[in-house]
């Protein structure tokens, strides 16, 4: 995500990337309207989510789209300040330590900016782990990610490898930032009479539309059922999208981790807040060269999708699978917590203070993504307390 407001109008494509792209996004709506029809012209919305932002060779993160970065379409932490990576690598030391070594996994690595700045200064505190594994879907920023780090820090690069599955038997610290936001999610909205409507995707008059009809999608109908018993979602127009892998997911990754702590960095809120009464359209959001708009059916393929995270999900789904609770934080709280202060201060003998204030400001202030912002600490087979959670834990906010 997700900051268009700090950037410089980026510099148009050139012609022939922009012909390219336009190849590349006519190609991914054929292939999603044939699925529509497969369908019976009603296609789950999670489904076009995925194949929007994944479908092989054609999705936004798996195609050649720039994504990242002021010629892309957002920015997001690991590229506003090394601050934060000083700050991750911190939290991973301590738990390092705490465990008596260990490897690091990422998942969804993006330019694999984070992953060079973690490596850089666990290799300066002499707390390198064994090794620093990424799990990445996309093809694409798999090759990006392997340049970046052979160029950034070429002696450290034989310690990276690219999973293609979940490990078994990990030990160490597990890293998601912005990943939980790209995961495919379930629309629904609620009917005049209060009943439970799932939103389509069909074609109308030739066009993407969406439809409201009785779900059928396994499990929606029920989860949005346990939202309305708290008092969520209830009223008649009621629209928001809720996250069903979620809870696959996590279980999944309890089963692989043998001794961890995983720390989920996101945009998202509390329960309560994700389904208060008044946001009524949901969480879902585009970003296109840095521009923010609600609407998933342009630039195909060309934009990201994305929704924010319900915290109280990932920590229910967390613990059911058999994780601890380790804190939930708003990203200031536990950037101060890891240090960010002392970081910046060293800082600024070597670089730029104008700018490292300025990555500060993003990653800190309330207006900016200090509270939208949180980090969630899961952890299995060691206990904290963590650096990170220690100056304010609002676990019980959850
Ligand atoms: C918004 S980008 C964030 C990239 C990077 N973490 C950063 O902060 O710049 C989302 C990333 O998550 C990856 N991703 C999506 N679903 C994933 C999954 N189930 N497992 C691992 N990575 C995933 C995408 O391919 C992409 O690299």
């Amino acid at each position: 995500m997700h900051h268009p407001d700090r950037l410089a109008t980026p510099a148009p494509p050139a012609v022939h990337e922009d012909a390219i792209a336009a190849d590349v996004s006519h190609r991914l709506e054929q292939r999603i309207r044939a699925e529509i029809r497969e369908q019976g012209g009603l296609l789950a919305f999670d489904r076009f989510m995925e194949l929007a932002l994944y479908a092989p060779g054609l999705g936004y993160y798996v195609a050649g789209a720039r994504k990242f970065g002021p010629g892309g379409d957002f920015v997001t932490a690991p590229e506003i300040s090394p601050l934060f990576g000083r700050c991750l690598a911190a939290q991973c030391a301590e738990a390092l330590e705490r465990l008596g070594g260990g490897d690091l996994l990422e998942f969804g690595a993006g330019s694999g900016a984070l992953a060079v700045r973690i490596l850089g200064e666990l290799e300066s505190a002499e707390a390198l782990p064994e090794r620093y594994w990424i799990l990445e879907p996309s093809p694409d920023l798999q090759d990006r990610q392997r340049r970046f780090i052979q160029e950034a820090v070429p002696h450290l690069a034989r310690r990276c490898d690219w999973l293609s599955a979940l490990p078994e038997g990990f030990r160490g610290v597990l890293i998601a930032n912005e990943v939980l936001d790209a995961m495919p999610v379930h629309r629904f909205r609620i009917g005049e009479t209060s009943e439970i409507h799932e939103v389509f995707v069909s074609e109308h008059e030739g066009r993407l539309a969406e439809t409201a009809a009785a779900p059928r999608s396994p499990g929606l109908s029920a989860a949005v059922t346990a939202l309305r018993t708290q008092g969520l979602a209830v009223d008649p127009g009621y629209a928001s999208e809720i996250n069903l892998r979620l809870a696959p997911w996590l279980s999944a990754l309890a089963t692989s981790v043998e001794r961890g702590l995983l720390l989920l960095i996101d945009y998202g809120y509390p329960r309560s807040a994700y389904y208060q009464a008044d946001r009524v359209m949901g969480t879902l959001l585009c970003h296109h060269r840095h521009q923010a708009h609600a609407d998933p059916y342009v630039h195909l393929g060309l934009q990201d999708i994305t929704a924010h995270v319900d915290f109280t999900a990932v920590a229910e789904a967390g613990t059911k699978a058999g994780f601890t609770l380790a804190g939930f934080s708003t990203q200031a709280h536990f950037l101060i917590g890891c240090g960010i202060d002392r970081f910046m201060m060293e800082s600024m003998e070597s670089g730029d203070p104008a700018e490292l204030a300025l990555g500060a400001k993003q990653l800190m202030l309330p207006t900016t993504m200090g509270e939208r912002f949180k980090v969630l600490g899961l952890s299995q087979g060691f206990d904290g307390p963590w650096r990170g959670f220690a100056v304010r834990d609002l676990s019980d906010r959850l």
